[in-house]
């Protein structure tokens, strides 16, 4: 397994944070700073901020995405957003469940997988999370947990979907806690990952798989997580946040 055949990847998840002005300065701030990256940025966006991220990232490096898509074309599910919505208006990228929508909005990996083939429909590119809560890791079945999650998520997924897809494996007890998981708990998940994705797909699928971890990875810890063979980039929640920050992740994804 070769980590400098992958696509170091490395996306913000900007939840439910931001307004749009607030939005405008953070996304102009960020602009020069990763510039240069040798990484590929996303940074996802609350719905109502889409239209103003596109519009600012265009003809720059900064790649944009949504933070749920529903898995109908369309129709009665007031509140919610299709995947077609969000391509129309050309956003490339959507992170399906993150374990706050599983947590809070009854998300179920039944769904999550209806999500993910309704983007892959759509033309949308997924950023697609798994992970343990703290009780399953100390009930010693974090493996299970990421293996279920990951199976069920990509049933009726094709190896060459399978190229749409970046996992990120986000421990819900290290999400917004500052409790990052050690390099080493992150490298070995990941790869256990990985050869999940070997069962499914062969090797070659597996090797070529971006996996990110998530977890109050930030400027400090960012290259250290990154240094490991099978953490291919990050998610990242509060450090997307602040320009400064997240273009210092970029740039330990960058090396
Ligand atoms: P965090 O969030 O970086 O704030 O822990 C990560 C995520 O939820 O994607």
């Amino acid at each position: 397994m070769k980590k400098s055949v992958r696509k170091a990847v490395i996306a913000g998840n900007w939840k439910m944070n931001k307004n749009r002005a607030e939005a405008k300065n953070l996304i102009e701030e960020l602009k020069p700073l990763v510039a240069d990256a040798g990484c590929d940025v996303i940074i996802c966006v609350p719905y109502t901020n889409l239209e103003t991220a596109l519009e600012l990232t265009k003809g720059t490096n900064i790649k944009v995405g949504a933070e749920n898509c529903h898995w109908a074309k369309s129709g009665a599910f007031t509140g919610e957003i299709s995947a077609e919505m969000l391509t129309e208006m050309g956003v490339e990228y959507v992170i399906i469940g993150h374990s706050e929508r599983r947590q809070y909005f009854g998300e179920t990996d039944a769904t999550v997988n209806k999500r993910v083939r309704a983007a892959l429909d759509a033309g949308l590119k997924v950023i697609l999370c798994v992970g343990e809560l703290l009780e399953q890791r100390e009930l010693g079945i974090t493996e299970e947990i990421c293996a279920m999650q990951t199976k069920v998520a990509l049933g009726g997924v094709t190896e060459q979907e399978l190229k749409n897809i970046i996992i990120a494996y986000e421990p819900v007890w290290a999400i917004g806690t500052g409790k990052t998981a050690t390099s080493d708990q992150a490298d070995e998940v990941n790869g256990y990952i990985r050869s999940v994705v070997a069962k499914l797909y062969g090797d070659a699928a597996a090797e070529a798989m971006t996996i990110q971890y998530g977890g109050s990875m930030n400027a400090k810890n960012a290259e250290e997580l990154l240094s490991k063979e099978h953490v291919d980039g990050g998610l990242i929640g509060g450090a997307s946040l602040k320009a400064p920050d997240f273009a210092a992740i970029v740039s330990a994804a960058s090396k």
